[in-house]
């Protein structure tokens, strides 16, 4: 790989702060995506401390894949209205499921270049209503369409061969992935808002159907709905809204070949690595100052991929670091405390800014059973596709 360039990496210094944040229930809800955003907005806006007027809002990002065709195009507008701030400018971000990761940061770099002092950053997907057929058929769409799905590829079939190549590259880690999910549903049992709450065991991971060798069942993340908004502003006027803001101190990402064959890796991602080098760089910090990660977990494998690639084990050495609890609620690097796509949900176009909701609970210590103590720095990844594209966002609580 080249050396690691630093893709949007300027010396910005006037910081954003998350100031509101709002979450919907994920699984299979009954409410279409406008009452998902409009819900989330709502709750984003509750949040604030001393209260935030919406007529301040310069303008809002909105990640949305736009599972199964049931709004391509028009999203934009839908958050307009549902927020009450039809007349600012809207963009519609899609970037598979770094959609709203890809909207947090360009509502990010909104505030850093000092176009707008406020800004809303929404992510919303509705994945439940369409038939299992049709399901597959849009899962696949954020991979490569060519090549791996006339082969007959599932999604998680690309990560069934992902997983394969790195038992093949470093000795068989199914112990490793379902510790992943253990850990996972554990932390999801502590979330009101994750689809799953129960616990699972190694075993009944070990034991679950196969979906694509050698992932079960509970190895992957769901289909799911929801939504989730933030709220942010110039650092500098976030006082005005609360004492305990959350500062976004670097914001990166980065980019790979849609298809595996044309990448020279399977099991390390260069678009998480780019993304990862770039917030740090921009954030000025180090790895170790980092006290939890929200990483993108769609199959187990990819955390263990995670965590390669973001700088936090060495190639081969996620696992171990998995197993020795480290990961864990309570361990030296607690890893998605939320539940994690796995067992919180995955709606794809709201994962990024979920991330973030839960980054600013805490940061702020308002994360109830899954707080982190004393948790100052945190980073957040989010993924495209079978890593075609990735962010990188590290958050910092803000000054009082
Ligand atoms: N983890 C744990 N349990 C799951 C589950 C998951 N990922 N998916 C479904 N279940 C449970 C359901 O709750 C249901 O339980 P119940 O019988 O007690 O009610 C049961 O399994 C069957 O659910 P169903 O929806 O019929 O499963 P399915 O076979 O249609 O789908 C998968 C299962 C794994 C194929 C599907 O969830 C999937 O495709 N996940 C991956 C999504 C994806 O690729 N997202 C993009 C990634 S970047």
């Amino acid at each position: 790989m080249a050396a690691i360039r630093e893709f949007g990496a300027v010396a910005v210094r006037r910081r954003a702060a998350l100031v509101g944040a709002g979450h919907t229930r994920f699984g299979a809800l009954p409410e279409g995506p406008r009452t998902l955003l409009r819900s989330a907005f709502d709750q984003a806006v509750e949040s604030v401390d001393r209260g935030f007027d919406r007529t301040i809002l310069d303008e809002a990002f909105v990640g949305s894949l736009g599972f199964s065709g049931w709004q391509i195009g028009n999203l934009s507008a839908v958050l307009a209205e549902e927020a009450g701030i039809v007349g600012a400018p809207v963009t519609h971000v899609e970037n598979a499921c770094a959609s709203a990761g890809s909207a947090l940061r360009a509502g990010v770099r909104a505030i850093e270049s000092g176009a707008s002092d406020a800004v809303l950053v929404a992510g919303v997907e509705k994945m439940t209503d369409p038939t299992n057929a049709r399901r597959r058929y849009w899962l696949g769409v954020s991979g490569d369409t060519e090549w791996e799905r006339l082969a007959g590829l599932t999604f998680a079939g690309v990560y069934g061969l992902i997983a394969s190549r790195y038992f093949a590259e470093h000795g068989d880690a199914r112990d490793a992935l379902a510790e992943v999910a253990v850990k996972a549903h554990a932390n999801g049992a502590k979330n009101p808002n994750a689809q799953f709450r129960r616990p699972v065991t190694r075993e009944q991971v070990l034991a679950a159907p196969r979906v694509a060798h050698p992932l079960g069942l509970l190895d992957c993340c769901p289909v799911s709905d929801g939504a989730a908004a933030l709220l942010l502003v110039a650092e500098e006027n976030a006082k005005r809204f609360t004492d305990t803001p959350v500062v976004v101190a670097g914001a990166g990402a980065g980019s790979d070949y849609l298809a595996l064959q044309e990448r020279t890796s399977l099991t390390r991602f260069a678009a998480t690595r780019w993304a990862a080098d770039s917030a740090f760089h921009a954030a000025g910090i180090e790895r170790k100052a980092i006290d939890l990660l929200e990483v993108h977990d769609c199959f187990t494998i990819a955390e263990l991929l995670a965590l390669e690639d973001l700088g936090f084990a060495e190639p081969g050495q996620a696992g171990p670091l998995t197993l020795s609890g480290a990961t864990r609620l309570g361990g030296d690097l607690p890893v998605n405390p939320d539940g994690g796509l796995k067992a919180k949900g995955h709606p794809i176009g709201a994962t990024g800014a979920s991330q973030a909701y839960e980054i600013f609970h805490q940061l702020r210590g308002t994360a109830g059973e899954r707080q982190v103590p004393g948790a100052e720095h945190a980073l957040a990844h989010n993924v495209g596709g079978s890593g075609a594209s990735a962010t990188v966002t590290i958050f910092s609580r803000g000054a009082p």
